[in-house]
């Protein structure tokens, strides 16, 4: 048994600088916190006169009526109530876009970006954001958007909501500090932070320039995804994820407060900051989530499961088992399997697949797809391994390749970067000769004049009993059919033997080639 083992190694980068922030640990609890001493006030929400002379007000992120187990609500204290501030005034929307996504049309052809420059000129979070592509409509809050920022400057006094969307956010270059009503939540390159519809926030970079990604989850709050046969532990552990502990700016100070409201920029003036929450609680809040700290779960037989075992997160649909978002991640991880080619295979998905590269190299794309690049491969469009990426597993599971080359072919053609042996000859005939003596058994497929006249010299060297070995010829789809005809024609013409078409094995298929040729090859390789 080949124990296919690939050591990926355990993921030790960390962050060079970390915050001393303090955090509450656990996804969606009902977390409580206060910043100054006897803020909250105790077995009441709304007591007609709160501790400090705050505000309480609500921050409902679900219907009053949802489910207790899907309900989220924040209560919050503050120096001055959310509804303070001048009216909303359009702005640019600069490259952010919303839902329905109509201006051009999809493509179902596989795309593929770069990674997007850090800007030149000061850039804060929310001019830094690209809307690169999404789905459903933010008017019925179905479907989401898929964003990548590029921000060089901290917000200072601009701050920000979204009332289309939850934010998950994916750091790829620098951290980013959430400065937001309910205390500061601080994600480094390998870590997410989840910002709830609706938070007022701010984004500080301290580490200067940043770059990342932006899932806008228009539907249902994302969740833990159920853990069904596993049982009750593994994949994300609820103890991993840390909010924030109260924290607030008393700052009287001209600011602007920035709404993305149905798929548009607003901007309203005030005269304070909006992140006054002085204590609050409940289970509305953001959080934050190490990466690293995902249990990875996989085969130890054989095939690749279903990539949703590596969901971190999922919004869930209307359909039952149907998610309107999974979060899913492939961590460095080690792979055990039999008989299992290591990169996934190749597929088609009714759920639209978006990919970013946070750090290291994607198992199925060997090459051109870098930290900070994205993919998206639409509803039903074909996708898999690169041919470098198959050609390098299939190498690495102990197929042994040997490519022979002429010299000037070298650069036209060049062979794949895998171990395989490649040996240049200086001519092309020195490569025939070779590949006449070295190979044990010969497979023709479909192919132009240099397979014809590969073909030739191996079906003359046969006919001339220089060459004994197998030699078959994969017909796929009849391509070879005008060959056999001629061929037909020769012997029938006298100008060859009949027994030529004896010297060829016709298949139809590939796997009737293997089939062939492990008949054909086994008495040789008992003896
Ligand atoms: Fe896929």
């Amino acid at each position: 048994m080949d124990a296919n083992v690939k050591a990926k190694g355990k993921d030790t980068h960390k962050p060079e600088q970390t915050s001393a922030l303090q955090y509450q640990s656990g996804f969606g609890n009902q977390f409580a916190s206060e910043a100054v001493a006897g803020a909250l006030p105790v077995g009441r929400n709304s007591p007609q006169k709160p501790p400090h002379g705050l505000f309480a007000e609500l921050i409902s992120g679900t219907a009053f009526t949802a489910p207790r187990h899907e309900n989220r609500r924040t209560w919050t204290y503050r120096i001055k109530p959310s509804v303070v501030h001048r009216p909303y005034q359009r702005i640019d929307n600069g490259l952010i876009r919303s839902a329905p996504f109509d201006d051009v049309e999809a493509t179902p052809s596989q795309l593929r970006w770069s990674p997007l420059p850090i800007p030149q000129a000061p850039t804060d979070f929310v001019a830094g954001i690209v809307t690169l592509g999404g789905n459903g409509n933010v008017a019925t809050q179905t479907g989401m958007a898929a964003h990548i920022y590029a921000a060089n400057a901290s917000m200072t006094d601009r701050y920000v909501y979204d009332a289309d969307g939850e934010l998950l956010i994916l750091p790829q270059q620098g951290r980013a500090r959430f400065v937001t009503e309910l205390g500061v939540v601080e994600a480094a390159p390998g870590e997410l932070a989840l910002l709830p519809r609706g938070l007022r926030f701010k984004v500080e970079l301290p580490d200067g320039p940043s770059r990342g990604y932006i899932c806008e989850n228009y539907g249902t709050a994302l969740r833990l995804p159920e853990l069904g046969p596993l049982g009750s532990n593994g994949l994300a552990n609820p103890r991993d994820f840390l909010a924030p502990v109260a924290a607030f700016e008393d700052k009287e100070a001209p600011c602007t407060l920035v709404a993305k409201f149905q798929g548009n920029l607003w901007a309203a003036e005030m005269q304070h900051s909006p992140l006054n929450v002085v204590a609050w609680h409940g289970n509305f809040a953001p959080c934050k989530y190490d990466l690293a700290r995902f249990m990875a779960i996989g085969t130890v037989s054989f095939d690749h499961p279903d990539p949703s075992i590596y969901s971190v997160l999922t919004a869930p649909s209307d359909t039952p088992g149907t998610a309107n978002i999974d979060f899913v991640i492939f961590p460095p991880r080690w792979l055990v399997g039999e008989d299992t080619f290591r990169p996934p295979w190749y597929h088609r998905n009714i759920m639209s697949e978006f990919m970013g590269l946070v750090r290291g190299v994607y198992d199925a794309k060997a090459e051109g797809f870098v930290p900070g690049g994205a993919s998206l491969h639409n509803t039903f469009a074909a996708h898999g391994p690169d041919a470098e990426t198959f050609a390098r597993a299939a190498t690495a599971g102990g197929a042994n390749v040997k490519g022979i080359l002429p010299e000037f072919l070298k650069h036209l053609e060049p062979p794949l970067p895998t171990k395989e042996k490649v040996v240049i000859t200086p001519d092309l005939q020195t490569r025939k000769a070779m590949m006449l003596s070295q190979s044990d058994a010969f497979v023709v497929l479909p192919g132009g004049l240099g397979t014809l006249d590969e073909y030739f010299e191996v079906l003359t060297s046969k006919q001339l009993k220089v060459l004994g070995k197998p030699f078959v010829v994969v017909n796929i789809e009849g391509y070879f059919d005008p060959l056999l005809a001629l061929l037909r024609q020769i012997t029938s013409h006298g100008f060859a033997r009949p027994d030529i078409h004896d010297l060829q094995h016709i298949v139809p298929s590939a796997d009737a080639a293997i089939e062939t040729l492990n008949r054909l090859l086994q008495p040789q390789l008992q003896s």
